[in-house]
């Protein structure tokens, strides 16, 4: 039902119209142009084409329907967006009524809606198995690690003891087809028939923004050897995409809705021994890589976004360039550093108060680089490129005087230099963006040069 509405909106409305709303674009050939809101464009590398009711960057890659781009644009859930859609497009409103709950939007197609169904089934059948004999000693160990009932429930979590017990499970309690089940990626064939890469792990499902399961993790359990990785993870596929999905997303914002931060920590067990130490309020991004796309989905938050990453040399060096690559995609984060060597969960486990400390005083970004994004073998060359990185980081912020102070004392302690030449080098580092910034303004006025001056609000129809 809520999907006919959707459909009848994003079908009816002139994504052209709408768009020309917030940017200025102008028709070239089949297709519309403007500059790209969701980045630091110059050119005009957003293309909307009307027919296909779809608009695409280019160069950020950002692109969707008609309601995605109003998402972005206004930074806000799926139903505010819809309704915004509706105003603007000059439909009626009595289709604002029909949409009821943000998560009852569904992007999936029938073929991957039985696969997500399935997976619903998988996780039943496994998350009763964590309590049996079956799941060899996983219980005790995940409550030895202070992952109690309460949160191995609201993370579902499983066990994976016996693949032909579910797959008969599939079959006959519940009509899948072999082939069907042949296709979910929780299973993969050999020569001798159908297996699954999650046996004898604790599984851990993934569920995508809007609380569809679209995958597992498995984590080893007691009996795998060294020489077994860690995790087995979902094959990248239409329905699954590590890039695109932030682990515990929707509980994390639907759960804690009274909190002003959402944390950003690196694995499964991070996001889950936080869920179970008073911070819901948490999602992973399963590695050290932060995408486009996770960005994207942080900045719609609209909470204080607080990374808290391994407290190793990967860890860190990771964080420096979430920093760097936040800056650029407009996403004002927070940083949390933990010890040395230690991760949340060590910690939470070991050393709470502190943690609880950490956690709640968590520093801008320019203070996480200008403080701990320093290594004494690093030579002086290295250093001085650094503070030059760090400078032009901090220009493109929206900081105030404070701030600049603050940062110049903390390079100042730092790396040992004397306030004025911090203050001249500064001042350098300021001409060069604005130098810069006017070559590209001229190289963007050459290589486009509209025939009619465009004006804000308006569609040129070429
Ligand atoms: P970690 O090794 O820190 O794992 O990897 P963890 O989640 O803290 O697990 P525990 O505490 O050892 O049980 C961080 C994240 O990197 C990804 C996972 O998303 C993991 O949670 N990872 C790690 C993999 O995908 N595969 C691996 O083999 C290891
Ligand atoms: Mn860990």
């Amino acid at each position: 039902m809520e999907e006919n509405v959707i459909k009848t909106v994003v079908d009816q409305v002139d994504i052209v119209d709408v768009i020309s709303n917030y940017i200025d674009l102008k028709k070239t050939g089949r297709n519309y142009v403007g500059i790209c809101p969701f980045h630091d464009d110059t050119n005009p590398s957003l293309t909307v084409n009307r027919e296909k009711k779809l608009f695409k960057c280019f160069v950020c890659g950002a692109g969707g329907n008609v309601i995605t781009f109003v998402m972005k644009m206004e930074n806000c859930g799926f139903k505010e967006a819809f309704n915004k859609v509706v105003e603007l497009g000059g439909l009626s409103n009595d289709l604002k009524m029909k949409i009821t709950q943000e998560f009852t939007y569904n992007p999936y197609n029938e073929k991957q809606r039985r696969q997500i169904k399935m997976n619903e089934i998988i996780q039943e059948y496994l998350s009763y198995n964590i309590k049996t004999a079956n799941a060899e000693g996983s219980y005790e160990y995940l409550t030895g690690r202070g992952i109690n009932d309460e949160a191995q429930k609201r993370f579902g979590l499983g066990y994976m003891h016996d693949v032909h017990l579910v797959i008969r499970f599939l079959q006959q309690k519940c009509g899948f087809t072999r082939e069907e089940i042949a296709e979910n990626d929780f299973f993969r064939i050999n020569d001798f028939g159908i297996y699954s890469p999650y046996e004898h792990r604790i599984t851990i499902p993934i569920y995508d923004r809007f609380h569809y399961l679209i995958g597992f993790a498995g984590r080893k359990g007691q009996y795998e050897t060294k020489l077994d990785a860690k995790y087995i993870n979902p094959s990248t596929t239409d329905l699954f995409h590590k890039g695109r999905i932030l682990f515990n997303h929707y509980n994390a914002v639907h759960e804690s809705r009274s909190k002003k931060e959402i944390y950003v920590v690196e694995g499964y067990m991070d996001a889950i021994t936080m869920d179970a130490n008073g911070y819901p309020n948490t999602v992973a991004i399963m590695g050290t890589a932060m995408t486009h796309e996770q960005i994207e989905y942080l900045k719609q938050i609209k909470r204080n976004v607080v990374i808290v990453l391994d407290g190793d040399d990967a860890g860190q060096r990771a964080m420096f360039s979430i920093y760097r690559q936040c800056i650029k995609e407009g996403l004002d984060a927070s940083f949390a550093v933990l010890p040395d060597g230690k991760d949340p969960d060590d910690m939470l486990r070991t050393q709470k108060a502190e943690m609880d400390g950490i956690l709640a005083n968590y520093m801008y970004g320019y203070e996480f680089a200008a403080s701990y994004c320093y290594d004494p073998v690093m030579n002086f060359r290295r250093q001085k490129e650094l503070i030059m990185e760090m400078m032009d980081d901090f220009i493109h912020q929206d900081r105030d005087v404070l701030d600049r102070s603050h940062f110049f004392h903390l390079i100042q302690e730092n790396y040992g230099l004397d306030m004025e030449s911090i203050r001249e080098t500064y001042q350098l580092c300021q001409q060069k963006i604005q130098t810069k910034e006017a070559t590209d303004r001229k190289m963007a006025d050459r290589t486009f040069t509209p025939e009619i001056p465009i004006k804000k609000g308006r569609v040129n129809e070429g």
